[in-house]
């Protein structure tokens, strides 16, 4: 390799590219920068957490429900709490809202610098853990809105107003990828030097991809139209993958291309994945990798949310697939 091109294909970790990505734009003040590496340790504390849950025996039930009606695992918990203690102390954050907790939690106001909102789901798909299967961290980023006292109407913006969405994968590696508005980039973590490394940035998904990502145990429960669609996916030659962590699936689908649908079924009328801290921070990244992503006949990150805890049928990936998904609704 010349020494021009060792200088072109330089190393860039997580904390360099933000800081980089941050003196883009004159006037930013870091704010965004600490909460993004706050972000990033906490990812690394879960990481370890998750690839020690059976030595360190939390995997299990935390013997109480969350919100959503739903057996909270000690491991949603333990990741939860992470988060909390790596964020709880960024001046910058005005409100931390989590799948986790029924309320936000108000840090301060506006005039106290409380400039931005952390939406997250801790620990995305913790039913798999058990079968050591990939689960993860999605987090989406707001401004805070100094006019709103409320803390649940402060975070209910529409996933267009997002300035930073991303997730962690806790798979075969540990992967992040992350967007500010400016294109998709992905980083990988070099446990040996405990720093995410930069492997892509303003990363495109394939434009088609002859995959779909459904639990098909629902089917007969779905709407007439998302039927059609899978009679024509079979009849297509599709293949079928579905891993059951939202983050695991979604993130093949960015890496091989395809469509992943959550639609309605009897179970969950309106579809079983939230709105603020799982469709709209992945809708955010698939869109800025040139994808779709809808929620029935809308655009997801149009939807106007009323409540922290809404949930929204998803289907999302690769344009032309989530097109050919739309034709049969
Ligand atoms: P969580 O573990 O945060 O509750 O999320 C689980 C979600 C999502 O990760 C996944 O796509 C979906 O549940 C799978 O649901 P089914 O098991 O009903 O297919
Ligand atoms: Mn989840
Ligand atoms: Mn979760």
């Amino acid at each position: 390799m010349s020494h021009s091109d060792l200088v072109q294909d330089n190393l860039v970790s997580l904390q360099t590219h933000v800081l980089a990505e941050e003196a883009r734009h004159p006037g930013a003040e870091g704010d965004l920068s600490w909460i993004i590496s706050a972000i990033s340790l906490s990812g690394k504390t879960i990481a370890n957490k998750v690839r020690r849950a059976r030595l360190d025996d939390v995997l299990g039930a935390h013997g109480t429900e969350n919100v959503q009606g739903e057996q909270q695992l000690r491991m949603d918990v333990i990741a939860n709490e992470i988060i909390m203690r790596c964020l709880g102390d960024r001046a910058s954050i005005a409100v931390l809202a989590s799948e986790e907790d029924e309320e936000p939690r108000i840090l301060r106001k506006s005039n106290e610098g409380g400039k931005y909102c952390v939406l997250f789901d801790p620990l995305d798909g913790s039913s798999n853990l058990d079968s050591a299967v990939g689960v993860g961290t999605i987090f989406s980023v707001t401004r805070n809105d100094a006019n709103e006292p409320d803390g649940e109407r402060t975070v209910c913006r529409p996933g267009t107003e997002q300035v930073a969405a991303g997730y962690i994968l806790y798979g075969s590696s540990t992967i992040m990828c992350l967007t500010t508005g400016n294109g998709l980039d992905m980083f990988v973590l070099d446990q040996a030097i405990g720093s995410f490394l930069r492997v892509r940035t303003g990363l495109k998904m394939p434009e088609r991809g002859a995959i779909y990502s459904v639990n098909e145990a629902n089917a007969s429960s779905f709407p007439e139209g998302y039927q059609r669609y899978l009679a024509d996916a079979h009849a297509s030659g599709y293949a079928s993958r579905y891993i059951g962590s939202m983050v695991a699936d979604v993130h093949r689908t960015l890496i091989r291309g395809g469509v992943f649908l959550y639609p309605p079924t009897q179970k969950n009328p309106t579809g079983k994945l939230r709105l603020l801290y799982e469709a709209n921070p992945m809708a955010m990244l698939i869109e800025q990798a040139g994808g779709l992503a809808f929620s029935g006949d809308r655009r997801t990150m149009d939807i106007h949310p009323d409540r922290l805890h809404q949930r929204v049928p998803v289907v999302l990936g690769s344009r032309s697939e989530v097109e050919r998904v739309q034709s049969f609704l």
